[in-house]
């Protein structure tokens, strides 16, 4: 039986990596974390800099940038040019200049297609903005996974405390709702559910929870298949 390709799309801070990790290991499928490829060349325009506003230099740099997404004993690992940058690219800097980035229509055309080949034999599991839309239109199963800004801000807020980063929530709310109008409001391939994608709003739930209804929907459609 083929493996099929699972899409996950949602605003920041959904809960959409934790559980696209969690359903792509059950399922023993890839998982793909698009985000990270984007913030992969923000990265290296900050570093080497690149304008974020400058479309027509950050395709060029792209276009010299080999960008390997890895497991690494069950650690996912990302590489640009042989370099691994797991670290660094969920930097401040990176996060709040990345939705600048992604809003050009040359970096996403050439992200899409290299998406694209990632997901050609089927067996992934890939979390995004734009999967069930322009990525994987033709994907055997999309979700479409929400939270409220509050929640999300909530999460972000606990994780950074855990590890022993300061965090004021406000603050963090408010760079939510900026991340989201900026990936929402862009002109390419912006933020929205595709209409044959199951909306699931994560915030009332646990992980877990969300894990196996998705599980429950990806075993409904193998039998389908
Ligand atoms: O999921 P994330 O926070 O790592 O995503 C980082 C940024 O990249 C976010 O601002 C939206 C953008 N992005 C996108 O436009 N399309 C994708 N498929 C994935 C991420």
């Amino acid at each position: 039986m083929k493996n099929m390709n699972i899409a996950i799309d949602g605003p920041a801070g959904a809960g959409k990596s934790t559980v696209a990790k969690m359903v792509a290991d059950q399922l023993s499928y890839v998982y793909i974390d698009t985000g990270a490829m984007y913030r992969a060349v923000t990265y290296e325009a900050l570093k080497q800099n690149v304008d974020v506003n400058d479309g027509l230099n950050l395709i060029h740099l792209l276009h010299q940038l080999k960008i390997d997404l890895m497991n690494q004993e069950g650690k996912q690992i990302i590489q640009v040019n042989g370099v691994n940058i797991t670290e660094e690219i969920r930097s401040k800097a990176v996060t709040n200049q990345v939705s600048y980035v992604a809003k050009h229509l040359e970096i996403r055309e050439e992200m899409v297609k290299r998406q694209q080949e990632l997901a050609e034999g089927g067996g992934t599991v890939m979390d995004g903005r734009d999967i069930g839309t322009a990525v994987l239109p033709f994907a055997e199963l999309k979700i479409f996974l929400t939270a409220s800004v509050d929640e999300r801000a909530k999460r972000r807020h606990e994780e950074l405390l855990s590890k022993g980063h300061p965090s004021d929530l406000n603050i963090l709310k408010n760079e939510i709702r900026k991340r989201d109008q900026i990936d929402s409001e862009r002109e390419v391939a912006p933020l929205k559910k595709a209409t044959d994608a199951i909306e699931i709003d994560s915030t009332k739930m646990t992980i877990p929870e969300v894990v196996e209804i998705i599980l429950s929907l990806a075993r409904e459609r193998k039998d389908m298949m």
